[in-house]
């Protein structure tokens, strides 16, 4: 039970719903109106830019298709209240627009209140990543969404006719699901795939970063800024030897010579309560728009970027299964000593790695107001 126990919490909610048959569909409250544009948004184009791809030594797409019309209803899916029982919560309760797709709380408050044992996670290139979730326990979006309608049916509950009653009665889902799929039936599977398409087609690529790195001339980058980028990639700091490629993540979480790539112990404590995949481990986090992302790292721990600096500059603890990039040549944890600007210089660099027209992309917004 432990591996599921926060997952996307709408979905479970429709658990929840299914399992309460006994109960009518609500859609008499007052709904938010729903605006689409006449024309559908454009999610198709998935490809990546050069100066991307040749950040990657490859780079795999792991999502179903999209097409702009099934992107489109999966849109409405993530920021439909509706999607819970009490019409409280939607995915988008927990992932913002504005803050990257995470939600600025240390745990993320769902369905009755409960809160989340983990900080909720920033969504962007999801598409290209089969290292998901904080102990890398998804490898594709699409599985990513199944999961939680999977373990409906390891905890015995019955199907999601609830669910889908209640979508079918409101006076937009017919028209979309038909759209989308060609005809007015709404299954389960169908609300995953559109929502699996909808996050596919969330591609930050335009950050400060993006543009310097695309004509190789960081020019624009302030001498501060500058300094971050050359600490962040060089082997004092060797951020990169982990927040990798132009994602500045591991996107991949496959077993190599027995050790689990892209996911590791940065020596956040001598002892963890929370193990992650085990032992500490935990999924290297893209940082892409990591400047919008607080509080940080697994379980929300530092408020700011400055104090997460701080943490590696000279708070690595030591803990048996401390990466061994963290330990000195006498086997000690690593004290970088940065001076100050060379720590302001690393918060500097992350914040070019903000993606403005990605946080303000329409298509990516909330349908409904
Ligand atoms: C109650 C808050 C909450 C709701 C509602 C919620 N999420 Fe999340 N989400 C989280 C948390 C917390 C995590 C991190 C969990 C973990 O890694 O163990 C997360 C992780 C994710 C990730 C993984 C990102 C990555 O890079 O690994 C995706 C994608 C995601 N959620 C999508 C969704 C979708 C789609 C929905 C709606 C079906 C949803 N979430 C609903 C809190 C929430
Ligand atoms: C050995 C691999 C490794 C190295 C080197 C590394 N990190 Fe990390 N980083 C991680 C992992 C793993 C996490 C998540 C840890 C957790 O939550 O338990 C993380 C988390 C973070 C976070 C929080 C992200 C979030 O969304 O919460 C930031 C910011 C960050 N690292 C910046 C840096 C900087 C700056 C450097 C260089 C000084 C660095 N990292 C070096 C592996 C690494």
């Amino acid at each position: 039970m432990k591996k599921h126990y926060l997952l996307l919490f709408s979905l479970m909610v429709m658990i929840f719903f299914a399992a309460c048959n006994h109960l009518e569909p609500d859609v008499s409250g007052v709904q938010p109106k729903l605006n689409l544009p006449e024309q559908a948004f454009d999610y198709e184009g998935l490809d990546y830019p050069d100066h991307f791809l040749s950040r990657f030594n490859f780079v795999t797409r792991v999502n179903p298709d999209v097409t702009n019309d099934g992107a489109t209803l999966g849109r409405v899916l993530f920021y439909d209240n509706n999607m819970s029982l009490n019409n409280s919560v939607a995915c988008a309760s927990c992932h913002h627009q504005s803050k990257g797709f995470a939600d600025g709380a240390v745990g993320s408050i769902g369905f009755g209140g409960k809160v989340t044992p983990r900080n909720s996670l920033s969504i962007a290139n999801g598409s290209i990543s089969n290292n998901l979730f904080w102990d890398s326990r998804v490898n594709s979006l699409k599985d990513l969404i199944l999961e939680p309608i999977q373990n409906h049916i390891e905890m015995g509950m019955e199907d999601i006719d609830m669910l889908t009653t209640k979508l079918a009665a409101t006076d937009y889902y017919p028209a979309l699901f038909e759209k989308a799929y060609g005809d007015k039936n709404i299954t389960a599977d169908r609300i995953s795939d559109a929502m699996a398409q909808f996050l596919g087609s969330m591609k930050s690529v335009s950050a400060k970063y993006d543009v310097a790195l695309s004509s190789n001339d960081f020019s624009e980058y302030s001498s501060l800024e500058n300094l971050g980028k050359e600490i962040f990639f060089s082997s004092k700091g060797q951020c990169s030897a982990c927040h990798a490629g132009a994602n500045f993540s591991s996107i991949n979480s496959y077993y190599d010579n027995n050790s689990l790539r892209g996911a590791t112990n940065i020596g956040l404590d001598a002892e963890y309560s929370d193990k992650g995949i085990e032992n500490g481990r935990f999924r290297i986090p893209s940082l892409r728009n990591v400047a919008l992302t607080a509080p940080y790292m697994h379980d929300g721990r530092y408020e700011t970027l400055e104090e997460v600096v701080d943490f590696y500059d000279h708070g690595i603890k030591d803990n048996p299964n401390l990466d061994v990039r963290f330990r000195d040549s006498n086997g000690e944890p690593i004290r970088m000593d940065l001076t100050s600007i060379e720590k302001k210089a690393l918060v500097a660099f992350m914040n070019t790695l903000t993606d403005e027209t990605f946080i303000n992309d329409e298509k990516f917004s909330n349908p409904f107001n």
